[in-house]
């Protein structure tokens, strides 16, 4: 392969996990050799070709066993949890690369990065796991992750508003104070791991932001209403969810008036 947009079809379209990283790296870095072709000469095929691997088994959230962290187990539950989401931000990422065309290559520079960050995250996660006694797919796993991905297939401005300001820019807000949960319970090594993820995520949602912003002032949209209007119309009930971490989502890329607008619109 030669052409980014077939590594993406073939990350997409396989389920096998250890082919799927692997692809991911090996783009990344021919890519940064110059190795890679951008051109798009493939059509793209509908988002119901993703294919996932049988495990672990998808649950509806409200049957996703919620366990606490000081449980039996409870470490080792959250971990899975968060393996699982880097494992679909892996997707997501090779999917708004793969799904819009006709855009800057650095776009799809930016997101060919994020995917390799990802697949990191999520080796980094499944060492850890490991130490726990849990390998990803041992469990069952909160199953609507992808549907934010499916409900904007046709619109690049509604994924960017959905998945990185919206999905990702949630991890900046909670990661925080679950790092202080570690801390309380002295688990470096955990600490260590959600570090690492949460200064790359800021990376991944200032992205976001940045194209966002871009593509809607080339289309001739205002960002900021726009967004207001994304939100209201894809996200669950239209009613983003707070509270936020101001401080590190204007590093990456909200306004104060966008930050104003959510902290009114969830009250
Ligand atoms: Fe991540
Ligand atoms: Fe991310």
């Amino acid at each position: 392969m030669n052409n980014l947009f077939d590594y993406a079809q073939a990350c997409l379209h396989n389920a096998d996990i250890a082919e799927k990283l692997a692809l991911t790296h090996e783009a990344k870095a021919r890519c940064s050799r110059g190795e890679l072709s951008l051109a798009q000469l493939t059509p793209v095929a509908d988002i119901s070709h993703v294919t996932f691997p049988a495990q672990p088994q998808w649950l509806p959230p409200r049957l996703v066993p919620n366990r606490k962290l000081t449980q039996a187990g409870g470490v080792a539950a959250f971990f899975h949890a968060i393996a699982h989401i880097e494992f679909m931000a892996i997707y997501l990422a090779w999917d708004i690369l793969y799904r819009f065309r006709g855009l800057p290559d650095a776009f799809y520079q930016d997101w060919l990065n994020i995917a390799d960050e990802e697949a990191q995250h999520f080796e980094m996660i499944c060492r850890h796991l490991q130490t726990l006694g849990l390998g990803y797919g041992d469990l069952s796993a909160h199953g609507g992750l992808w549907d934010h991905a499916r409900d904007t297939a046709d619109d690049v401005l509604a994924r960017l508003a959905l998945v990185p300001r919206c999905m990702e820019a949630r991890g900046l807000d909670v990661t925080p104070g679950i790092i202080k949960k570690f801390a309380a319970m002295n688990d470096t090594a955990s600490i260590a791991v959600l570090q690492r993820i949460l200064t790359d995520e800021v990376g991944h949602v200032e992205r976001g932001s940045y194209w966002f912003n871009t593509l809607c002032n080339q289309q001739g949209l205002e960002p900021e209403s726009h967004y207001r209007q994304l939100i209201r119309h894809y996200y669950q009930g239209g009613k983003p969810k707070g509270p936020f971490n101001r401080e590190m989502r204007i590093i990456a890329g909200f306004s104060a008036t966008e930050l104003d607008w959510l902290e009114e619109a969830s009250s």
